[in-house]
């Protein structure tokens, strides 16, 4: 593990609102990013995120809504800023590739592409004419194979005839190297079966891809060709390196890249697995360390759709369970990788279960008897919670993105010790004269372990983690008057 973490999450298209699909990239990044500020210190860690926001599509939203394609970019990025305030996440970084720094960089790196020669000695871009089938909502040429019924599988939409003169990668003569690296986990693709999947891929042939449009009008201009616009996958993918300095300031970009995490879901891990990398080999770049690509989770055994019309969004739940429930209620249900099916009407139960009488009421209970029967100080500066087991059990979770296993495991803690205090009866101990050291020394033990499940829990719910830090590390404990998570 190097001294510093630089993670990413995919810049999301602006003409989707955010719903929470994205919601639950951006928490898994916002966890880890949290995690690693603790363990290597706030300056060491990067968390990048922001807007995709060029190509037909978008031009094309726009459109729709009478606004122009800036306005109307400005517009839906600041959807993605706002629902990331209120899922309180914390970004380093939010870049939108409609910026100049971004624009000004995606075309030197143009420019180093056409300067630049495969490993076999070939350029690594050349003019060419496609003909092929075009969906609009992939942005991307797809092949008959791909059809369902006609249709792209993911967008349900015609895809349209395009010809035209582009500029195409030379993708095929990086794959060996790739597949090397891939193999060798030097570029490393989790969970293994995404990491199959793109050496099957390979296996099966990959085809060089048309880095520019000719008939797109929303993108960044080629400095070499006037006809041209890029591809909106070059564009988005450079993100991830012009956000961070390249390649004007290499001083900074050296200090983060390559980068340690990038998280996605399976819908764009062709791009992430095989295109950038081969890109990033032409700008003679190291590849990135690691690929998460957690799986897609459906509604009700459905995919989230505007036309079905069961898009739930972040606000919505942020409105009924809170920013720190939301958090739990979406980072909880699932196992790294898998995908997962999400029943909406279960998450009454589980905030009801889990947080208002699990934890709200592990903590109001504690407070209240501590408050009621302590007599001693409490020295909760001698507690030292990183030695405890299920604090390194819980780091080695969140270290190997189980997150749901790190989750369940403070759980269990807290379950346990409401059953500690139902078997010791603290409020009887407290009756009887004799028994008032015998109480001290167990509700200390309480109290340590909260303060364990609050440390614990950062990264998770921070904010309830600070709440029940300040409760309990007060000269004087007293229960709060609000619980931590009202029932609902
Ligand atoms: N703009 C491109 C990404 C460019 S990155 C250089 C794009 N944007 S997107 O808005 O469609 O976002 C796709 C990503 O959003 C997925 O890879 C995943 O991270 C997240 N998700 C969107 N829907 C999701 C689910 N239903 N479930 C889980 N994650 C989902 O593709």
């Amino acid at each position: 593990m190097s001294k510093k973490f630089y993670i990413t999450t995919p810049i999301y298209y602006v003409n989707d609102k955010p719903h929470i699909g994205h919601s639950y990239t951006t928490l898994m990044a916002d966890v880890l990013a949290r995690y690693y500020r603790e363990k290597l210190g706030k300056d060491n860690v990067f968390f990048l995120t922001g807007t995709d926001e060029h190509g037909t599509k978008v031009a094309q939203s726009a459109e729709h809504s009478g606004l122009s394609p800036q306005k109307f970019c400005d517009q839906t990025s600041g959807l993605f800023k706002k629902a990331w305030k209120s899922l309180n996440i914390d970004n380093d970084d939010f870049i939108r590739t409609t910026e100049e720094r971004h624009i000004k960089a995606v075309q030197k790196i143009f420019i180093q592409l056409k300067e630049a020669k495969t490993p076999k000695g070939n350029p690594a871009i050349y003019q060419g004419n496609y003909e092929g089938l075009y969906c609009t909502g992939c942005e991307k040429f797809i092949t008959e194979k791909e059809l369902v019924d006609g249709k792209c599988s993911y967008h349900q939409k015609k895809p349209e005839k395009l010809s035209e003169k582009n500029w195409f990668f030379r993708l095929s003569d990086y794959l060996d190297d790739l597949k090397k690296k891939i193999e060798l986990n030097e570029f490393e693709i989790l969970p293994t079966s995404r990491k199959n999947e793109t050496l099957g891929l390979i296996e099966q042939g990959v085809t060089d891809f048309s880095i520019s449009r000719e008939t797109v009008i929303w993108g960044v201009d080629i400095p070499f060709d006037k006809t041209q616009k890029s591809y909106v996958w070059v564009d988005a993918l450079s993100n991830y390196i012009t956000a961070i300095g390249y390649p004007n300031n290499l001083k900074e970009f050296k200090k983060w890249w390559p980068v340690d995490v990038h998280l996605l879901a399976q819908d764009i891990l062709k791009f992430h697995a095989l295109y950038w990398p081969a890109l990033l080999m032409a700008l003679d770049l190291p590849l990135p360390k690691r690929e998460l690509i957690h799986g897609f989770f459906t509604i009700d055994g459905r995919k989230m759709s505007k036309s079905l019309g069961n898009v739930i969004t972040p606000e919505e739940l942020v409105k009924r369970y809170g920013t720190d429930g939301t958090r739990y209620l979406l980072l909880s249900p699932f196992s790294f990788g898998q995908e997962a099916d999400i029943k909406a009407e279960l998450f009454d139960e589980r905030y009801n279960a889990d947080l208002a009488n699990g934890l709200g009421n592990l903590v109001s209970r504690v407070s209240n008897m501590v408050e009621k029967y302590l007599i001693t100080d409490i020295k909760t500066e001698e507690f030292d919670i990183k030695r405890d087991k299920s604090y390194k059990k819980c780091c080695q979770f969140i270290e190997k993105y189980k997150f749901n296993e790190s989750l369940k495991e403070i759980f269990n803690i807290i379950s346990e010790t409401d059953r500690l205090i139902d078997a010791a009866k603290p409020w009887e101990l407290s009756k009887d004269q004799n028994k008032k050291e015998e109480l001290d020394f167990i509700l200390k033990i309480y109290v340590k372990r909260i303060l364990l499940i609050a440390d614990l829990l950062k990264p998770f719910l921070p904010q309830t983690s600070e709440k029940i830090t300040e409760i309990f590390t007060a000269k004087k404990i007293k229960k709060p008057k609000e619980p931590l998570f009202k029932r609902i």
